[in-house]
């Protein structure tokens, strides 16, 4: 499905359509939510755009390949395209406060080590200061779309020996989400 028949590109302020109906609903928007999450595609539509210009914090999630970290690079300049385009015309100041941040994903590990191209991704990514963090390659994840269980679910079903098991997994992305809430909660 494409966005054209949103006829979004002929309207003046074509990234602030969502941020306009958002300035008109906030109240009440607060008063229902404590974080709004958006999953959008991996693209650069106007679609995409009008999501990214009312949120505080873009997570990039990526692999480690150089294409995922192309990628990154790309969704950078992508919030800055949008943020100089929706420009306050007196003050010149952005609407959009939009910040990207990355989390790397399926990081392999054999044993207590990560592959080679992992570690050469992440010994990239570290120096980024808007890298939040990586998860691990994982079944727990990917089966979590069959059977429609997020792993936390998945874990109160585990027996100790289990859980014990997965310790490391757990304890790794439980930092991941708590850096992410702490940017959130610093925005
Ligand atoms: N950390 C991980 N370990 C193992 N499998 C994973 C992990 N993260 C994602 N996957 C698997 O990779 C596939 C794609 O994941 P996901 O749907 O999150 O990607 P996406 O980029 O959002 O895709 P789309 O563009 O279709 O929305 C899924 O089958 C998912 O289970
Ligand atoms: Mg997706």
């Amino acid at each position: 499905m494409t966005d054209d028949h949103l006829d979004l590109s002929s309207r003046n302020n074509k990234y602030l359509q969502l941020f306009m109906w958002f300035s008109d609903h906030f109240e009440e928007l607060a008063g229902q939510f404590d974080v709004i999450l958006i999953d959008t595609h991996n693209d650069e539509s106007l679609v995409t755009a009008n999501f990214i210009a009312v949120s505080d914090l873009v997570l990039g999630v990526t692999d480690a390949s150089t294409n995922g970290f192309r990628a990154w690079l790309s969704l950078k300049r992508f919030v800055q395209s949008i943020k100089d385009e929706a420009i306050e015309v007196v003050t010149r100041k952005s609407y959009v406060t939009a910040t990207p941040y990355l989390i790397g994903n399926k990081i392999e590990y054999y044993g207590h080590n990560v592959t080679d191209t992992c570690k050469q991704f992440l010994e990239v990514v570290q120096e980024d200061p808007y890298y939040l963090g990586s998860v691990q390659k994982k079944e727990l994840m990917a089966k979590s779309l069959v059977l429609n269980q997020n792993v936390f679910e998945q874990k109160k079903q585990m027996t100790e020996q289990q859980k014990k098991a997965h310790r490391n997994f757990y304890a790794n992305i439980e930092s991941v989400y708590e850096s992410i809430l702490k940017v959130l909660e610093g925005s």
